[in-house]
Formats: structure tokens, sequence, C-alpha cells
């Protein structure tokens, strides 16, 4: 099944810059779409909640005017993602403002995402569900999602526990749609592997918080630039669920990492906690990251590096 037209008229790259708590900002989204690759964010994001409003105003008027000033260029929808599990207390408030602003594109992750897909396809969008286990997939198709994200282990954020291999092939045994692959994807050799693997679109999470327009703190890109696949830890002692971290920034909060204990319930309730703000995250790239560029060089390195991959024949 081919990407639905949104995606696929309007893309320079089959990529979703993922969305990213206290990272993903208007700018980071803007500059994304502009540069042909769809940008996110959590709707969790913002406070206060009403706040919401303003950044979906500002979003889409910005891009509507870039569009109609560049009608030769590809400019892609914008994304916001919804966090469907029962603690997050302003789903609805969330979802009536994306209603409003008729948003392009929703992303939902950890729950059922039901009844956002009845709502966001009453307007003519699309709803992607990020999965980490082949049964989510199951259940988010029953939802009538009309994309899966497979989020693999090494992942940014809350990452999955399952090799992307595996998980991707088990998926399109019984899932023939859209599907988008995330996991530790830095650059286009690895957009073009998720290709070939057999998902539509690369789903790059940490890549995009060492550029300019990420709304992070210095430190935390310069520690992306510097860290390896051996500076991350996998805990699910703040928030419940296993999410990847850099071990230097919760050294750097006085965390004793080798005593980390398990959470004993859920809280998804990120809009209470200030612990991302200091505890950083990111995915088993991060080894791949060598430089803090802009969007638009970003965009620019990724497409030179996927027409390259995409020559490649080797044995073919
Ligand atoms: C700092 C950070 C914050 C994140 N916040 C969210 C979030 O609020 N909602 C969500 O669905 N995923 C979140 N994620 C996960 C990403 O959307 C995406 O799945 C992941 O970054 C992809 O893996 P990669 O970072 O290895 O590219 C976050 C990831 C990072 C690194």
């Amino acid at each position: 099944m081919p990407l639905p037209k949104l995606l696929k008229d309007n893309l320079s790259l089959p990529v979703i810059c993922a969305p990213m708590f206290l990272v993903s900002t208007p700018k980071l989204v803007i500059e994304n779409c502009k540069n042909g690759i769809v940008g996110s964010f959590p709707a969790l994001n913002i406070r206060p909640q009403e706040k919401l409003d303003e950044w979906l105003s500002g979003i889409s008027n910005e891009l509507s005017q870039y569009k109609h000033a560049n009608p030769e260029k590809k400019v892609a929808p914008f994304a916001v993602n919804q966090v469907v599990h029962p603690s997050n207390s302003r789903l609805q408030a969330d979802q009536d403002l994306i209603r409003k602003h008729k948003v392009p594109m929703v992303i939902t992750s950890q729950g059922n995402p039901t009844d956002i897909v009845k709502d966001v396809h009453s307007w003519g969008g699309i709803v992607f569900h990020d999965v980490i286990k082949t049964q989510h997939a199951k259940k988010a198709i029953a939802a009538g999602v009309d994309g899966i994200i497979v989020v693999g282990a090494g992942a940014g954020g809350h990452g999955g526990h399952h090799n992307p291999f595996a998980l991707v092939r088990e998926i399109r045994e019984f899932w023939d749609g859209p599907l988008a692959l995330a996991g530790a994807i830095n650059d286009g050799q690895g957009i073009r592997a998720a290709e070939v693997l057999g998902a539509d679109m690369a789903y790059m999470g940490t890549r995009f918080i060492a550029t300019q327009e990420a709304q992070t703190p210095n430190e935390y890109k310069e520690m992306l630039v510097q860290s390896t696949i051996d500076d991350i830890v996998f805990s699910d002692h703040f928030t419940g669920v296993h999410a990847n971290y850099l071990r230097a920034s919760l050294e750097q909060a006085g965390i004793d990492v080798a005593a980390l204990t398990s959470k004993d319930h859920v809280d998804m309730d990120l809009g209470n906690t200030n612990s991302w703000k200091d505890i950083w995250s990111a995915g088993h790239g991060v080894g791949g990251i060598h430089s803090i560029p802009n969007i638009e060089e970003l965009a620019t390195q990724l497409i030179n590096e996927y027409k390259t991959a995409c020559q490649l024949e080797s044995f073919c």
C-alpha cells in the first residue's frame, strides 16, 4: 500500500522528524517542513495547555505562507504527538485544539488510539501510531490507524526492546500499509536501509537534537557529539517505561546509575515532571553524530547520503 498522498506528494525525503518532549519547538517543526521532512512535536511540550492554540496557528500560517511564496518547493505536512496513555490528563483538551486547527497528521503513542483516529479522520487527517511490540501494532491496525511507527531497540526516548530487523519483518507479515521505522537512524544510509528492510519511512529523533533549531541546552548537543553507544543507559526508573538516557547527564544530575531501580507504575504525565530537563535522552545512534548543523544543512546532507545509498547495488 503506498504512502498517503499527503506524504507521498510533499516530501523531499521519506523522513519524519520525531516528536521529542522539551526538544521540539515550532522553529524545528517549521524548518523541517520547509525542507520536505515531516516536522512534529508532542502536545505535552506546551505549557500552559491553552498555548497550543498559538503554536498551531503559528505553524499553520507560516507553512501556508511559505508554500504560497515557493510553489515549486516540497513543503511537508506537520504532525502533533498525542500520548494516549490514561495518565495524560490533557489528552481531550489538546485534541479539541488539534480538531480546531484540522492538524494534517497526528502521531499517537503509549495507548489506544481508537477515539483519536475517528476524530482525525473526520477532517481528512491521518494518524500514525507508535509501537514497540507486534501485539500493539495489531491493536492499532484494528483501531483504524493509517500508519504504524515501529520503534526498535536503541531508539531515543521510550525505546523498544526488540531488534528492528525482526520486528519490521514480523509486522510486515500482517500489515502492508504505511510503516515508519525508528531507532538509531542518523543518516541517509540508515534511511535507505529502513526502506530495504520494508519500511516506507524513517522516523528520526536523536539526530535532530544536535541541530541549531532544537531548543535544548548547548551542553546537551555537545554531549551527543561526544557520546557513543556505550554512553547510553536503558532504564524504567523515571517513567515506569524503559527509555534510553545519556549516562553523563544522569551523573551530572547526581544520580547513581548503578543503583537505578524500576518504577512500580507508569507515569506518562510528562507535563507534571521536570525530570527530562536535566536528564537527557538519546538513542544508540549517538556515535554517528559529529556536528550541530542547521536543518537546511542537515536535510541537504541526508538527501545526498540517501541518493548515494540508493545507488549502492552491491550483490543485487
Ligand atoms: C529527548 C527525546 C524526547 C522524546 N519525547 C517523545 C515524546 O514526547 N513522545 C513520543 O511519542 N516520542 C518521544 N520520543 C521518541 C521519539 O519520538 C522517537 O521514537 C525516537 O527519538 C526515535 O529514535 P532515535 O532517537 O534513535 O532516532 C523522544 C525521544 C527523545 C530522544
